[in-house]
């Protein structure tokens, strides 16, 4: 009895020093948020309470060890964030430029008062692999080509399929535009559903832009989106600029009305969605918006109407076009429907509206005053074809 005794105290003596001493690990990511011509967010989950900070270095072929990097450092309001999840914005960056990257997690054991007693530091390689590398926007860049995908649904390997199909590494930025899972649960069902799996393909060092969908606004995790995705911008909504392109990211809500029993009373999209026409009708002040050549709006409820159409689609009809029509876009790309829909242009729509299926990717090239868009399938087939030119 005594020796059992002191063998299940030794077990525990000994689960608890290897827990304790348990080295910090980057959990998820990283990955990039909001690249623009000037700054970029990096993005990433560790597991267990840390300090984060991210070291930049040009893309000059030294050795990412032979000076100290510049570091900026995960904070709210000038003190170091204490989390799991770390996002740091790096700016005043040269547009079109290829930066270097390392990111950092410092355990933090306990705070008490004045006292912090700090742990292990985690960090990325950059010894055995070769450092991460993105590279800012350029708004003079003559040319761009990106992908969208959308409705994934939590399906493993779609994405993979799909910008495989597409010819990903070639492109400058990847969009997703909407119900890329079922319901926000938690922190897995984010990475798990399709994060992960991005982050392996691409997100680390190409831009993702995100555009929510109606799914991703359900499940107790929801209120936590914009922690993850743009989580240093005022809002979901938002513009950015690549060479010829403006795209215009916009948030359509949820597809019931506000009061249908399915949000509990929670929501209120009908204000949300009149907040974003507001915030429309300042875009022609906004010189990116401007000067581009081509304006695509990304938005994943279409404004298409249609007998059976649904609340949140006839509020993007009837709040989001007029708008667009004023201000002048050039091509609208959604998702929702699970199938492929295009649309030319209209009296009451004057622009076209794709509508991308679950089961395609959006491959688009602008260069100059042309803009080709093709959507291709799980089998590399393109399914439409279409062209544009600057009025
Ligand atoms: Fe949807």
């Amino acid at each position: 009895m005594r020796l059992l005794k002191i063998a299940i105290y030794t077990f525990v003596l000994a689960v608890t020093s290897q827990l304790l001493c348990a080295q910090i690990k980057i959990l998820y990511g990283p990955y990039l948020q909001n690249v623009k011509d000037t700054e970029a967010t990096i993005v990433w989950e560790s597991d267990k309470p840390s300090v984060g900070w991210v070291e930049l270095a040009p893309n000059d072929g030294s050795h990412f060890y032979s000076e100290e990097r510049a570091k900026v450092f995960d904070t709210t309001n000038g003190v170091k964030n204490t989390s799991l999840l770390h996002a740091v914005k790096v700016k005043n960056l040269a547009p079109g430029t290829a930066y270097r990257y390392r990111i950092y997690s410092q355990e933090v054991l306990s705070h008490e008062g004045i006292s912090v007693i700090y742990g292990k530091v985690a960090a990325s390689d950059v010894y055995n692999k070769k450092p991460l590398v993105f590279t800012t926007c350029d708004p003079n860049k003559n040319e761009t080509s990106f992908l969208m995908v959308n409705d994934i649904h939590g399906r493993e390997n779609v994405i993979t399929k799909l910008l495989n199909a597409a010819n990903y590494k070639d492109k400058d930025l990847i969009l997703f535009n909407g119900d890329m899972v079922s319901v926000f649960k938690d922190r897995e069902t984010i990475f798990d559903g399709f994060m992960k799996e991005s982050i392996d393909l691409f997100a680390a060092e190409k831009p993702m832009y995100y555009a929510r969908g109606n799914h991703e606004t359900r499940g107790e995790f929801a209120t936590s989106f914009q922690n993850y995705f743009s989580p240093k911008e005022p809002f979901l909504y938002y513009i950015f600029r690549q060479g010829p392109v403006c795209f215009i990211l916009l948030d359509t809500g949820e597809d019931k009305p506000d009061s249908d029993i399915e949000y509990s009373n929670i929501t209120d999209y009908d204000g949300y969605r009149t907040d974003q026409v507001e915030w429309m009708k300042e875009l022609h002040k906004n010189e990116d918006f401007k000067q581009a050549k081509f304006r695509v709006v990304i938005a994943h409820m279409p404004p298409l109407n249609s007998p059976g159409i649904w609340h949140g689609q006839k509020e993007v009809l009837n709040k989001f076009v007029p708008i667009l029509n004023e201000i002048g876009v050039d091509l609208m790309l959604c998702g929702h429907l699970h199938r492929n829909v295009y649309e030319e242009s209209s009296s009451k729509i004057q622009f076209p509206v794709l509508v991308n299926s679950n089961n395609s990717v959006v491959s688009v090239k602008a260069e100059g005053d042309k803009m080709n868009l093709e959507v291709i399938d799980l089998d590399g087939k393109v399914i439409i074809k279409k062209s544009y030119s600057t009025k």
